[in-house]
């Protein structure tokens, strides 16, 4: 599919749940949120009739999100199914890590095209308050377990928002020690992270090169979401940034979102797109849903404005149900 402004939309980002059993800061309020009703989401043969029609218009990436995804029952068998789908080319999961050590097994089994672990530091004690429940040895146990399997392909996600207390350069040197690509996200103004100040991309770079050496451009892509990378001397693994702010994607973006209750998302900014879960259970043909699909990704916005107030149609929900 393109949309209007010729850009090619072959990625798709599915929440399938929006229940988490972390509560981070940024993402989700104490007292957790308003969960969506049962009945509302998606079934999991809905998920896959859905990603049978958008494989026909042209999808051939999807990235698999929740809230955490692995709290869903059937993530992986719906992962195994989406794999096998025609014209899908690349699954992937992006996780919290917590209950990943005991799907990995499987999801190694399945192929999986590649597996994103948040962890935003490895300090105990500020993992805790981070996540306010999250043991972070699960996740290193988790992470360990994932790297015994020497073909996954394995990218840590690390949001700064607490200063140095988190301690981000011990994150970078996952990328040393381990075969894995280390992200740095810039902190969207999405739900609760409008709380929050973002530290942007050149401030953590200075941060690497004064104690690791010289961040060196690595051109080829790794992976199908807006990173970009570098090298460092002695490291096995890259170091990415995500810098939606301070180096906006907008122009290449490659990708829309369905929610876990079948709204199809079409930037994650806003809250515009189609609910395609209204048709399905309306009894729509897959032609009807087609028409709805390509009609929205005509309309998808040219790009988000993170730092402009007061916006129209501004995504009012929480990053865990729109899966980041
Ligand atoms: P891969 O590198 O292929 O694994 O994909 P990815 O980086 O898109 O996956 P992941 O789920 O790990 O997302 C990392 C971060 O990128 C999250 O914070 C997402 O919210 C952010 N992100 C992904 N797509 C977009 C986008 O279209 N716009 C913005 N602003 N942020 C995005
Ligand atoms: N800004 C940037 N990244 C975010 N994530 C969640 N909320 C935000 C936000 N406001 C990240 C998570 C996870 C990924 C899916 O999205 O940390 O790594
Ligand atoms: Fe859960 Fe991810 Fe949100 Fe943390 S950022 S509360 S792990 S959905």
């Amino acid at each position: 599919m393109q949309d209007r402004f010729g850009r090619t939309i072959d990625y798709i980002r599915i929440s399938v749940t929006d229940r988490c059993n972390l509560r981070c800061l940024y993402c989700m309020p104490e007292e957790g949120i308003e969960l969506c009703q049962c009945e509302d989401v998606l079934r999991y043969e809905e998920f896959v009739r859905l990603c049978r029609i958008f494989a026909k218009l042209g999808t051939k990436k999807i990235k698999i999100t929740g809230g955490e995804a692995l709290v869903r029952k059937d993530a992986v068998n719906l992962i195994r199914a989406i794999k096998g789908i025609e014209g899908i080319e690349q699954v992937t999961l992006t996780t919290n890590g917590i209950l990943l050590g005991d799907y990995i097994e499987e999801l190694a089994d399945i192929g999986i095209d590649g597996i994103n672990i948040s962890i935003d530091s490895l300090d105990k004690e500020e993992f805790k308050k981070l996540t306010r429940v999250g043991n972070v040895d699960k996740v290193k146990e988790s992470l360990a377990k994932a790297l015994t399997y020497p073909d996954l392909k394995i990218k840590i996600n690390c949001v700064p928002c607490d200063g140095d207390n988190q301690n981000l350069l011990d994150v970078a040197a996952l990328a040393k020690d381990n075969p894995v690509h280390v992200r740095f996200i810039e902190m969207m103004p999405i739900g609760e992270g409008k709380q929050f100040k973002f530290l942007d991309e050149d401030s953590i770079k200075a941060m690497i090169e004064e104690k690791y050496g010289r961040l060196t451009p690595f051109d080829a892509k790794l992976g199908n979401g807006p990173s970009h990378y570098f090298s460092l001397q002695g490291f096995q693994g890259k170091i990415g940034f995500i810098s939606a702010i301070s180096h906006k994607f907008c122009h290449e973006c490659n990708r829309i979102r369905l929610t876990c209750t079948g709204y199809l998302k079409t930037c994650l900014q806003y809250d515009i797109g189609t609910d395609l879960k209204e048709l399905i259970r309306h009894g729509a043909s897959d032609a009807m849903l087609e028409e709805a699909i390509v009609r929205a990704v005509q309309a998808k916005p040219m790009e988000h404005s993170f730092l402009q107030k007061n916006i129209a149609c501004e995504e009012q929900g929480k990053m865990s149900a729109i899966g980041g």
